[in-house]
């Protein structure tokens, strides 16, 4: 018998849109012999809808129109492992859920943690994981603790005064960068070159948390490593963003006017098996399940610099994470396959 994948998509969060696009591709290339899909679309006010309709209506975020769509809620007994259909009350049994959502409310453990509660499996890195990953200030502190280079970074909230805000970071050499501290696809994001535009940078990253980081701005490349894996750790080739200027922010991301990812990136073999070694060890440090992406830079004196995890990284079929792990000949369909199944063993 077929499997019963949940795919979730969309979801309470800022990067609603970017979920879309890539749960569409993860459904057009989900192995349909090997498993039976439900497709589970999630609104940005968090509501929760069986979806049944045509695929491309994700992407082009029409789905929520179709009379396909049927609320539903995740069942809260242990003994349902599924949904259940508000309408009928019927339920409907997962062998397991792949959350394909990004940022808060989707990759922050807040499902993942429901999910445990209720005893489904699903893909992906484990609740206490995905939380500490989605925390910039944590994981960096965590990983400096191991003795992995962290930007210098500080944590405030949003009961800081500006004064004591500036005086914190006042030793700090310009430019800096100011972030919401749970966020991504570079929301709320501002580099900022002088104290004068520090105002407005923390109430732009306030509008995504209540809390935010300013840290150092690292000089040097942003690389990232691809892995996949729960005990035995698979590690794709390591690619290379070459920014024109500024920093990767959500236009560049998305449209890659600029910039531009260089996969393998363009240094020697030792230097990426250095990296590779280093986002291994983040990996683990940060307790990852799965896969996700480690993101590090890489400095003009050949340092490696933590950045961040991506516990949900983007994944269309042309995404950098599954095109590092192409890059050693596995495939897009390959790797959702593997996902699952790592979800299982868990
Ligand atoms: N400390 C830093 N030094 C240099 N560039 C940075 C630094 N922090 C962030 N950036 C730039 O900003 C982008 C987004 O920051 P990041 O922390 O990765 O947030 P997000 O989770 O939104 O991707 C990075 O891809 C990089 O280009
Ligand atoms: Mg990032």
């Amino acid at each position: 018998m077929k499997k019963k994948v949940a795919i979730i998509f969309g979801g309470c969060s800022s990067e609603y849109s970017v979920s879309l696009v890539s749960a569409t591709s993860v459904i057009k290339n989900i192995n349909k012999d090997k498993y039976d899909v439900i497709m589970i679309g999630i609104t940005q006010d968090g509501n929760f809808y069986l979806y049944d309709g045509e695929v491309d209506k994700i992407e082009q975020n029409e789905w929520l129109n179709d009379n396909t769509c049927k609320k539903i809620t995740i069942s809260t007994n242990r003994s349902d492992h599924g949904i259940i259909v508000l309408e009928t009350n019927e339920i409907i049994k997962l062998d397991i859920v792949f959350p394909v959502l990004h940022g808060q409310n989707g990759e922050d453990g807040r499902l993942q943690g429901l999910l445990e509660l209720v005893d489904i499996k699903y893909v992906g890195c484990d609740m206490f994981s995905s939380a500490l990953c989605m925390d910039k200030y944590l994981a960096h502190e965590l990983v400096s603790s191991s003795g992995i280079l962290s930007p210098i970074s500080y944590l405030f909230t949003k009961y800081d005064t500006l004064e004591k805000i500036e005086s914190k970071v006042s030793h700090l050499k310009y430019p800096l960068f100011v972030k919401p501290l749970k966020a991504g696809s570079s929301f709320g994001i501002t580099k900022i070159s002088s104290v004068t535009e520090l105002k407005v940078a923390i109430e732009e990253a306030l509008k995504y948390d209540d809390k935010i980081i300013i840290e150092e701005n690292i000089d040097g490349f942003e690389v990232g490593c691809a892995i996949l894996g729960n005990k035995n750790l698979v590690i794709g080739e390591v690619d290379e963003i070459e920014l024109e200027d500024g920093f990767f922010d959500y236009y560049e991301k998305y449209n890659l006017k600029t910039s531009k990812i260089h996969l393998p990136a363009r240094i020697s073999k030792e230097e990426r098996n250095k990296i590779k070694e280093i986002a291994l060890e983040i990996y683990k440090i940060l307790g990852c399940s799965g896969f996700a992406r480690v993101d590090m830079f890489y400095t003009k004196d050949k340092k490696i610099v933590f950045n961040e995890v991506n516990t949900i990284p983007g994944c269309t079929s042309h995404s950098r994470y599954p095109s590092m792990l192409r890059e050693i000949g596995m495939t897009f369909e390959e790797v959702i396959d593997r996902l699952i199944e790592l979800g299982e063993e868990r």
